[in-house]
């Protein structure tokens, strides 16, 4: 792949600097109110979603600099690269294909000399197979009776995605088969889980990439001993599944490799959901539904490989970001289901953009030079509107906003989605618009207030505006639009990453934590090694001996 240049030397990356002198004193309601046709210009649509990008603090000059960006870039190059199985994830020399799990059935996708499609849908198949054993209550546990519980034990990519989804389809998912997830090594999250559930009527789905991860295997191990005080160890593989890229330690751990499903190294951990690890989703809304999933996912594919830069919904969204933060510096995105189903999509989207693009250094481990992954954030509306949306609309940090609705519910109680839909829409609007000085006083002197009051208060009403959002619309919440979704991010972020000339597909910044942590376990449990820490750790670790002795 090319070494990039940093990007402050790009030409276009220069000329966008000297667009922003000007394009930073813009202010969108003149942009708005110069070009009726501002909507249609900035608005698109593909696989099923519809973008509105116009309340976005550019112009089409902007939009033209920033593909120029894209092409110095080789976003092209770097995105055919990834669908064609090369190694993009140089520092662990992985290919990242993702894009395979979604790939129909007739399509060809070359890993290391080998089509991995085939194998993609055998384990699809036996997904298949065994979801619709569980969900038609064939499949009996120790005492005969079918299962109505399922407990996926998982932490980050192994949690988040099916979490999230299974959440997001709820009302698609099927009656009497209750979900549960844990994932915090923190005992509290398991024993809550296990105070619900029976355990003769349970299935453990133990999820781990690599299946070593220090929570999913502390929690998996104290779920199987939970297990075991009213079974037997012949009764484990009815009862505990695992879905894996290693099939040595599911069978050291006790599953039977028979109840083991597999997936591949060349699917990253915040990128598995469509691999066995949608394991879950498949229960809860059958296997049908996690192929419309799969398949909306893939009409995104479609779009992102073959769409003009200028048309192509991943590259816009992507590329906006990289103005908001490379010029206006833009710290944080702050992301607004209206849609209660989504209220885990911001927690998702964390780990997916920020152990993607919270990085520091070049493919080519130079000093990136420039700001790379922001924060991300988030809660669903109108929630957010009580709460934080004051610190959007009159703080002094200026914080991108997406919108994400869907046109029509999957409730049938009247009159609600109107008035979700008319906040939603209103809150991009006075983002946009605030409100000015003049505006202010009449208002108040409408309202026959006093000019001492008048002056006393305007400051306070006053709203910069000039605040930038995309609305992302989908027709229903439906798993297609959820799979179209998901991709249409996970495409942003690796847009972006192109730019930066980062690896988006390691996560080396976890491991200090770890490997800190495996040498203060012992510590807590037994003798104290003080030459290893500092006075703050020291003292940490003695106060919890002091306590967990007591
Ligand atoms: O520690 C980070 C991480 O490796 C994530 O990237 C991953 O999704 C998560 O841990 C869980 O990993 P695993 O699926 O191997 O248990």
């Amino acid at each position: 792949m090319h070494q990039l240049p940093p990007l402050h030397d790009a030409p276009a990356f220069q000329a966008l600097q000297r667009h922003y002198t000007d394009a930073s004193q813009w202010h969108l309601r003149t942009l708005f109110s110069g070009h009726p046709d501002r909507f249609t210009q900035f608005s698109l649509e593909a696989a099923g979603l519809f973008l509105d990008y116009s309340k976005n603090r550019m112009d089409g000059t902007t939009l033209s600099l920033l593909m120029e960006l894209a092409r110095e870039r080789h976003v092209i190059k770097h995105r055919d690269a990834m669908f064609a199985g090369e190694k993009i994830n140089s520092t662990e020399q992985r290919a990242v294909l993702h894009t395979a799990l979604r790939a129909p059935r007739g399509a060809t996708v070359i890993v290391n000399g080998q089509n991995v499609v085939p194998e993609v849908h055998a384990v699809l198949d036996h997904l298949g197979e065994f979801t619709e054993r569980v969900r038609s209550g064939k499949w009996l546990g120790r005492s005969g009776k079918p299962m109505t519980d399922i407990v996926n034990i998982g932490i980050g990519g192994s949690d988040l995605g099916p979490e999230m989804v299974c959440r997001a389809l709820r009302t698609h998912a099927q009656p009497g088969l209750n979900l549960h997830f844990v994932a915090n090594v923190d005992g509290h999250d398991l024993v809550a889980v296990l105070a619900r559930v029976q355990p003769e009527t349970t299935l453990f789905v133990i999820a781990s990439k690599t299946f070593t991860t220090r929570e999913t295997m502390m929690n998996a191990q104290s779920a199987r001993a939970w297990f075991l005080q009213t079974g037997k160890e012949t009764d484990l593989a009815r009862h505990f599944v695992a879905v894996s890229t290693n099939a040595k330690a599911v069978s050291e751990f006790g599953i039977d490799t028979d109840n083991m499903f597999p997936f591949w190294d060349w699917v990253g951990g915040r990128y598995s959901v469509w691999s066995a690890i949608g394991l879950p989703v498949a229960l809860a809304i059958g296997i049908d539904g996690f192929q419309e999933f799969l398949a909306g996912a893939h009409a995104m594919d479609k779009h992102f490989r073959t769409a003009p830069l200028e048309r192509n919904m991943p590259v816009i969204l992507g590329m906006l970001g990289v103005w908001y933060r490379n010029f206006f510096q833009c710290g944080s995105i702050s992301i607004a289901p209206y849609h209660q189903d989504l209220a885990q999509f911001p927690a998702y989207l964390q780990q997916l953009d920020m152990e993607s693009n919270g990085k520091q250094v070049t493919m080519a481990g130079k000093s990136v030079g420039a700001d790379t992954g922001p924060v991300v954030w988030g809660d669903v509306g109108t929630n957010g509107q009580h709460a934080y949306f004051q610190l959007l609309h009159q703080g002094t940090t200026m914080i991108p906003v997406d919108f994400i609705a869907a046109l029509q519910p999957t409730h049938a109680l009247p009159s609600h989605h109107a008035v979700l839909l008319a906040n939603c829409f209103a809150q991009s609007e006075a983002l946009m618009r605030g409100k000015d000085a003049d505006e202010v006083r009449k208002e108040l002197q409408d309202q026959g207030l006093p000019e001492d009051q008048i002056n006393a208060l305007l400051m306070h009403k006053v709203f910069p505006g000039n605040r930038p959002s995309n609305t992302i619309l989908m027709e229903k919440l439906t798993p297609a639009a959820l799979g179209a979704l998901i991709a249409l991010y996970e495409h942003k972020v690796f847009v972006q990453g192109v730019v930066w000339g980062i690896n988006s597909f390691d996560q080396w910044g976890v491991e200090l934590g770890k490997v800190l942590a495996k040498n203060i376990e012992p510590e807590i449990n037994g003798a104290p090694r003080p030459d290893l820490h500092d006075s703050s750790t020291n003292g940490l670790i003695a106060r919890a001996k002091a306590a967990l002795s007591d």
